[in-house]
């Protein structure tokens, strides 16, 4: 884990882009695209706002933004609205003479910091010398492409929300025992649904920098022979918003109210709901559910908000009525979009995601894998 990633630092933008209207900012932007035509693509994760969203050519979520990203071969230039770690895959997945742009460099994702290599490092030591072998890891797709390299040179593979099942049995399928970071909740909720006990389980605490047993499971020592999955306690502080006490809070209001959540939700709550997966899966859940129906959703509120607004014969709501979006999400605004786009018309490339060519190469691997495990 040698390459160091790029020093992301934004820029302040020019004063002008400060005093543009809102039909100002959407006229401009309309005139670059057009401007700029098939050699540019946008595309836009389902947690970015909407002022933004609206420009996107592709909308989706982590797992179809980085299959889009892999397919597009006219586009010489492809802004990505959505975080740092998306641009970093969607640059692994494209051709070099591609370049892939964050209009905000400012927008990375708390969860993916949550996993310095350095530690991963010491994690990965502490686990061979218990089990006496190697795990085989499984990287959620929100870390840096240091760590999805790591994943590389050790045979294992990323995944999204949207197949860390299939992931996760591809890995248990051909090891005693995997490994998942960053995402502790998505890794336990993953584990149950694939039948694997707690008592298997075992959980890197980085604050103490130790393996600890699952908190739900009964046992007080871990036993290196009868484990299977090893999780990171990293975690995504929108998610974690939602508590099984709002789903009961909801439930006695209104009893008819079907509860959908993300499996970035801790295990207590994705217990409760009717429904868990990513956020592909609950617009495809509520879309398609009969008019009158009520959803309560535990998810970015940008998303949520939108299928309400798409969706005016249901009553959707969020289940966390102190609504907090995804910040460093919203750090993607129309004004960083239009300044990316202006400088692209000026023939300047800003705020160019470069994953280095190491990295690259190994991170490369484990993608892939991704894309064609199902
Ligand atoms: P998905 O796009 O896989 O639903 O993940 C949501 C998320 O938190 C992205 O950071
Ligand atoms: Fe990261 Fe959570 Fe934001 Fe997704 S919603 S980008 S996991 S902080």
């Amino acid at each position: 884990m040698e390459e160091q990633s790029q020093l992301l630092i934004q820029q302040p933008l020019p004063n002008e882009y400060a005093e543009l209207t809102d039909e100002e900012l959407d006229h401009r932007i309309t005139a670059a695209k057009a401007k700029l035509g098939k050699k540019l693509v946008i595309l836009g994760h389902h947690y970015q706002r909407d002022e933004v969203i609206k420009f996107a050519d592709f909308r989706g979520d982590s797992l179809k933004l980085a299959r889009w990203a892999a397919q597009q071969d006219e586009a010489l230039y492809i802004i990505f609205c959505g975080v740092h770690f998306m641009a970093e895959t969607a640059d692994i997945l494209t051709r070099p003479d591609q370049a892939v742009i964050l209009p905000d460099l400012s927008a990375g994702c708390s969860m993916a910091d949550m996993a310095p290599a350095e530690q991963v490092g010491e994690c990965w030591d502490e686990i061979t010398s218990l089990i006496n072998g190697e795990p085989l890891p499984v990287c959620y797709i929100n870390s840096s492409a240091e760590l999805k390299a790591f994943v590389g040179r050790h045979g294992g593979a990323v995944c999204t929300s949207s197949n860390a099942h299939s992931v996760m049995k591809w890995a248990l399928e051909r090891a005693q025992t995997a490994l998942f970071f960053p995402d502790e909740h998505l890794g336990r909720n993953t584990a149950v649904r694939l039948g694997i006990p707690f008592e298997q389980i075992a959980v890197w605490r980085r604050s103490l920098g130790k393996l600890t047993p699952d908190p739900h499971s009964a046992i007080k020592n871990l036993d290196g022979d009868r484990l299977r999955l090893f999780l990171w306690n990293g975690y995504c502080s929108v998610h974690m918003r939602f508590t099984p006490e709002q789903i009961e809070r909801i439930r006695g209001q209104f009893p008819e109210t079907q509860v959908v959540v993300h499996p970035e939700c801790r295990y207590e709550v994705t217990r409760l709901a009717d429904a868990c997966g990513s956020t592909e899966f609950i617009i495809k859940t509520v879309s398609e559910s009969p008019a009158g129906t009520r959803w309560a959703v535990g998810t970015e509120i940008n998303l949520v908000s939108r299928l309400a607004q798409e969706n005016p014969d249901k009553i959707i709501t969020t289940l966390d009525e102190i609504v907090c979006p995804c910040s460093t999400m919203y750090r993607i605004s129309p004004q960083h979009l239009l300044w990316a786009l202006d400088n692209l018309l000026e023939g300047r490339v800003v705020n160019r995601i470069t994953v280095p060519d190491e990295s690259r190469e190994w991170a490369l691997k484990p993608l892939e894998r991704m894309l064609t495990i199902v």
